[in-house]
């Protein structure tokens, strides 16, 4: 008898430990939120079988690098491309991810003739505003109930809070946010609305998001996340400023998705801490300073600020609803070839052969509290 209960005990023992011992990001934090990541044409067509496994096993919500960007998803004005669209909601619903869609409304990656008529005049309000709805009730409309998420506005604001002056503005006016939303709404009115942007850790662009936010809820429009990207470095932002801006948007009311997150270690190559895209430097071999590995140092500190950022993202767990890393391995990352072209960077969590690295481990480590 004394040997069978000796045995339950060691059953019992071992499934506790194996409970408090997650080997996936998205069962070490299932019940905070959901860990997603963007993925890129070789992994949503099954030929990254590499990467794909790793999505399939570490994370529960896909972002598409690109393929739903205008100038990818509509590249013609009567020519819609949803082959790679379509493949991908597919990997999302065969692996039962939470799915998001980036983006509808841009400045960056948005063709030229979005704005023009076919004389190369710039439209009017109302036929701009006709394009727009059109092109969001189609995309949004097609996947309507299989994207939860979708980034309706993507990076509005400049650095001190007001509106850039992007060519939606100068031609719609300052509401051009408010009909996106309103449209992305009709098309889907179960999905969740996001606005996201970079840089919102920083008060006066915060600010700005704060303001926008409210200014839609007092419009009785449904936006129920912002989303910052988190292209993150070493010290930026502080952890104060991050806190700072989830606790701000979280009063609120809305949720906060972590987006894009990604931790920059090279050598910052521009004056300013962006993620706009078109910002480009020269390459240098002093920018490039790691191209055959990453001294112990340096990996440390990254895994350090990996851990420090998801325990505030754990701190926030009532209104922080994902975190999706920018990528999956760091030789996918954009940040090797942005703002210069070429460089090896290592901002993610797993490194060029796939393997997990020390800051996946301190991660893991922090959900099971260990
Ligand atoms: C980046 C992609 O990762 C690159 O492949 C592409 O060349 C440029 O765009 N903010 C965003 C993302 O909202 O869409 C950007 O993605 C990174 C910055």
């Amino acid at each position: 008898m004394s040997v069978r209960i000796a045995l339950l005990a060691t059953c019992l023992f071992g499934l506790a430990a194996t409970a408090q011992a997650p080997t996936s990001l998205k069962a070490a934090y299932h019940g905070d939120f959901y860990i997603g990541a963007a993925i890129n044409t070789a992994q949503i067509t099954g030929e990254d079988t590499r990467g794909d496994a790793i999505i399939a096993a570490q994370f529960d919500s896909i972002s598409p690098e690109n393929c739903l960007k205008w100038e990818n998803v509509h590249p013609q004005p009567d020519k819609y491309d949803f082959n790679l669209p379509d493949q991908y909601v597919a990997f999302g619903q065969k692996n039962h991810m939470f799915i998001v869609g980036h983006n509808l409304v841009w400045h960056s990656q948005t063709p030229a003739w979005v704005f023009h008529d076919d004389k190369g005049n710039l439209l009017t309000r109302d036929a701009l505003l006709a394009r727009m709805r059109d092109h969001i009730h189609t995309v949004v409309g097609r996947y309507k109930g299989r994207i939860q998420s979708w980034d309706v506005v993507n990076e509005a604001l400049n650095e001190d809070g007001t509106l850039r002056p992007s060519l939606w503005y100068k031609i719609i006016g300052p509401d051009y946010i408010e009909k996106a939303f309103e449209y992305a709404h009709e098309a889907d009115p179960g999905a969740q609305l996001n606005y996201n942007d970079y840089n919102l850790e920083n008060e006066p662009k915060r600010n700005g998001a704060i303001t926008l936010v409210k200014q839609l809820q007092a419009a009785g429009i449904p936006i129920s996340t912002v989303g910052i990207q988190e292209h993150d470095s070493l010290d930026w932002p502080t952890l104060d400023q991050l806190n700072a801006s989830i606790e701000a948007f979280g009063k609120l009311g809305v949720k906060v998705a972590i987006s894009e997150l990604d931790v920059d270690i090279l050598p910052r190559a521009t004056r300013q801490q962006t993620a706009d895209v078109s910002v480009r430097a020269a390459q240098n071999p002093a920018l490039n300073p790691w191209p055959n590995g990453l001294p112990d140092s340096v990996e440390q500190q990254l895994t350090k600020r990996y851990a420090d950022l998801f325990g505030v993202y754990l701190k926030h767990r009532e209104v922080v609803n994902r975190v999706t890393l920018w990528g999956v391995t760091d030789a996918d990352s954009w940040k090797n070839d942005w703002p210069v072209p070429g460089r090896t960077n290592y901002p993610l969590l797993f490194d060029r052969s796939g393997k997990p690295k020390p800051a996946y481990d301190a991660v893991l480590r922090l959900a099971s509290g260990q």
